[in-house]
C-alpha cells in the first residue's frame, strides 16, 4: 500500500515535470485584429529576368503564386520601370527594368518590359488578385542627373519641370494595363523617397524626393487619374519609406488635399520602431495599411527562416498591416547558398534553363504562413510574441503558427479552450533544421482539457490548421 502511494506520487511528479510548459499561450477569438488581404511579393528585378526564361518561368510562377504548388502569394507589386540612359551600364542583373517612354518626344513603346509583364499575368492566372504599380524612378530623361539610379551625391532627382510629365507617364501605364485587362488598385509614385539611398550610377533604379515635391506630385497623379477616368478603380498609395519612422514622418508632412488622393499607406520595415504609432495614424487617417517590402538574407540554414518568421510576427502583431509583401522571392545566387542574397529561391540569372531547385528553408518558413493564413482570414489575439493566430471568415478554421527561435526544444501549452476543435480533421506542418520542410505532423500533439501540449524542436516553425465544429 505504502509502496503503491510512493510510486503513484513519483509517477505524478515525473508526469508534471514532463508537461511543465516553457510557454503558456492563450488564443482569444473575441479580441480580433486585422482582416488580412494577403501575402505578396514585388516583381521588378527577378520578374524582369525569369519572365524571359520560357523553359522555367511556368515553374517559377507555380512556386510563387499557386497555393497548391507553392506559396500562393496573391498581392503583387509591379514596378513601372523608368528606363535608364541606354548608354549607361551600371545596373545589377535584372535592375535595368525597361521604361515605356524612351525620350521626351518618343511614342509609348508597349512592347517594352515583356518579361516582367509575363510574370504579372502569370500571377493573375494563378489567383493573384491585388495589384499595385510602383515606381522606383522616373525615366532618366526626366531626372536632374540624367540617370535613373539617382541624383548626384544622393540629391533629389525628378526635375520639377517634369512633374506633369511624370504624373502623365505613371497614369498612362495604369490606363494601358487596364485596357489589357489588369487593373492596378493602387499606384505608388515613390519608393524609399527620403532615405538618401539613391545615387547617380548606382546599381538599381531609385529617386529621392523632399516633402514639398511629394505633396505636389501626389496631387498631380491624383488629378491625372481623375482626368483619365481611372480614379474609380485606382487610387494612390504612399510612401513606401525604407523605415517605419520615416513613413510616420512623411505622412505628417503632406497636406490634407494630397492625403485625400491616398487610399493606402505602405511602409517597408527595414528599420524603425514606431509600429504602433503607424498603425494608429493609419487608423486616424482612415487609410489601408500595408507592409509592402522587406527582405532577409538567405542561406540553407534555419536561421534565415527564423529571422523571416520573427519579422512577420513583429509586423503582423504590432503594425497590423492587412498585407505583408516580400521583396524578391527569387534572386541571382550564382554561388549557391553563401547568404549574400535575399531570395527564398536561389537561381542563376545568366542561365535561361536555370534550376529552381534551390528552395531555401526561408521559402518553407514563409510557406508556413502563406499557405494557411489566407486572404479574408482575420488575425486574432494570442498573448505570445512568437505565435500568430487567425480565423477564416466563417469561423470554420483556426490557424496557429508558432516559432521556436531558441536553440533548445521547448514545451508549449496552448490554451485553445475557446474553440470547439475537430481533431480528426485538423492537420499540422513543420519546418526545421532537421530536414523538415512543411513536414506533416500527424501524431505528435494532443489537446487535453482545452490545452494543446506540444514539444517544439529547436529553431522550428509549426503551423496547425484546426477544423472547428
Ligand atoms: C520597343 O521595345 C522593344 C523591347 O524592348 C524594342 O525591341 C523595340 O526596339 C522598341 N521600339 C522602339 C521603337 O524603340
Ligand atoms: C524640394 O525639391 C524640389 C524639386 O527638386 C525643389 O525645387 C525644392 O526647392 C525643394 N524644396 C525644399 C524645401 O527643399
Ligand atoms: C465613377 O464613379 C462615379 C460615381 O459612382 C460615376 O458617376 C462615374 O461615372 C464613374 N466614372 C467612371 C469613369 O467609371
Ligand atoms: C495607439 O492608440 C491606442 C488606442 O487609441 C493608444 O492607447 C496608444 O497609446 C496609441 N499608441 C501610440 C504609440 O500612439
Ligand atoms: C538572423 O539574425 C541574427 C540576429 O540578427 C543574425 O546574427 C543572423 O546572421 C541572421 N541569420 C541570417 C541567415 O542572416
Ligand atoms: C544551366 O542550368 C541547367 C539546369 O540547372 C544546367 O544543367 C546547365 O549546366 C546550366 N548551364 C550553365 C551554362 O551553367
Ligand atoms: C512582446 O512584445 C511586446 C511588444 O513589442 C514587448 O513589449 C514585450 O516585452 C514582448 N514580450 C516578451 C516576453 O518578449
Ligand atoms: C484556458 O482558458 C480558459 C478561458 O480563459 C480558462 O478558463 C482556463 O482556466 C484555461 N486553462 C488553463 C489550464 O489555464
Ligand atoms: C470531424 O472530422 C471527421 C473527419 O473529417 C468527420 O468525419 C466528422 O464528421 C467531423 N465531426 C464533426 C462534428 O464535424
Ligand atoms: C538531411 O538530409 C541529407 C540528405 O538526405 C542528409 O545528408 C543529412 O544528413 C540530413 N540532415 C539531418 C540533420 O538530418
Ligand atoms: C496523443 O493521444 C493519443 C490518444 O490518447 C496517444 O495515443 C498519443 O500517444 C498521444 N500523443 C502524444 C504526443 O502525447
Amino acid at each position: 500500500m505504502e509502496g503503491f502511494k510512493i510510486r503513484l506520487l513519483l509517477t505524478v511528479s515525473i508526469f508534471l515535470s514532463i508537461v511543465n510548459a516553457d510557454r503558456t499561450v492563450f488564443i482569444n477569438p473575441y479580441d480580433r485584429w486585422q482582416v488580412f488581404e494577403g501575402w505578396g511579393t514585388s516583381l521588378c528585378w527577378w520578374a524582369n529576368i525569369v519572365g524571359g526564361f520560357p523553359d522555367v518561368r511556368d515553374k517559377a510562377a507555380d512556386l510563387v503564386f499557386d497555393v497548391n504548388k507553392g506559396l500562393g502569394l496573391n498581392v503583387i507589386r509591379y514596378n513601372i520601370g523608368g528606363g535608364d540612359n541606354p548608354r549607361h551600364h551600371h545596373m545589377r542583373i535584372g535592375g535595368d527594368v525597361p521604361g515605356f517612354l524612351p525620350c521626351r518626344t518618343c511614342p509609348y513603346n508597349w512592347t517594352s518590359d515583356a518579361n516582367q509583364r509575363w510574370i504579372l499575368f502569370a500571377a493573375k492566372e494563378r489567383g493573384a488578385d491585388i495589384f499595385e504599380a510602383f515606381s522606383n524612378s522616373p525615366p532618366y530623361w526626366m531626372t536632374n542627373s540624367g540617370c535613373s539610379a539617382g541624383g548626384q551625391k544622393y540629391s533629389d532627382n525628378l526635375n520639377s519641370y517634369y512633374y506633369d510629365a511624370y504624373a502623365d507617364y505613371l497614369t498612362e501605364v495604369v490606363k494601358w494595363y487596364k485596357e489589357q485587362g489588369l487593373t492596378f488598385r493602387t499606384l505608388e509614385p515613390f519608393n524609399e523617397p527620403t532615405d538618401r539611398f539613391w545615387k547617380y550610377f548606382g546599381s538599381q533604379e531609385g529617386c529621392s524626393y523632399n516633402c514639398s515635391a511629394m505633396n505636389i506630385i501626389i496631387k498631380k497623379v491624383g488629378e491625372y487619374l481623375n482626368e483619365k477616368g481611372l480614379s474609380n478603380k485606382t487610387s494612390i498609395s504612399a510612401f513606401d519609406e525604407n523605415k517605419i519612422d520615416e513613413e510616420v514622418h512623411s505622412e505628417r508632412c503632406i497636406d490634407n488635399d494630397a492625403k485625400s488622393y491616398i487610399s493606402q499607406y505602405s511602409t517597408h520595415t527595414y528599420g524603425g520602431t514606431q509600429r504602433v504609432q503607424l498603425f494608429n495614424s493609419s487608423k486616424q487617417d482612415n487609410k489601408r495599411l500595408w507592409m509592402s517590402e522587406v527582405g532577409f538574407h538567405s542561406s540553407q540554414s534555419m536561421s534565415a527562416s527564423i529571422n523571416l518568421s520573427e519579422a512577420i510576427l513583429n509586423d503582423m502583431r504590432n503594425l497590423k498591416p492587412v498585407a505583408w509583401t516580400y521583396w524578391q522571392v527569387i534572386e541571382h545566387a550564382p554561388n549557391g547558398n553563401d547568404g549574400n542574397d535575399w531570395g527564398l529561391i536561389g537561381a542563376d540569372f545568366r542561365n535561361s534553363t536555370t534550376s529552381l531547385d534551390n528552395t531555401r528553408l526561408s521559402f518553407y518558413g514563409f510557406a508556413q504562413y502563406t499557405k494557411f493564413i489566407r486572404p479574408g482570414y482575420q488575425i486574432i489575439s494570442s498573448n505570445d510574441n512568437d505565435t500568430l493566430a487567425a480565423l477564416d471568415a466563417n469561423s470554420k478554421t483556426l490557424v496557429l503558427v508558432c516559432t521556436n527561435k531558441d536553440y533548445i526544444s521547448n514545451v508549449w501549452d496552448i490554451n485553445v479552450s475557446m474553440f470547439n476543435i475537430n481533431i480528426s480533421s485538423s492537420t499540422a506542418f513543420r519546418t526545421s533544421n532537421n530536414n523538415e520542410t512543411l513536414k506533416s505532423l500527424p501524431n505528435i500533439w494532443n489537446i487535453t482539457g482545452g490545452i494543446l501540449t506540444y514539444r517544439s524542436p529547436a529553431q522550428s516553425i509549426t503551423t496547425w490548421v484546426f477544423s472547428l465544429v
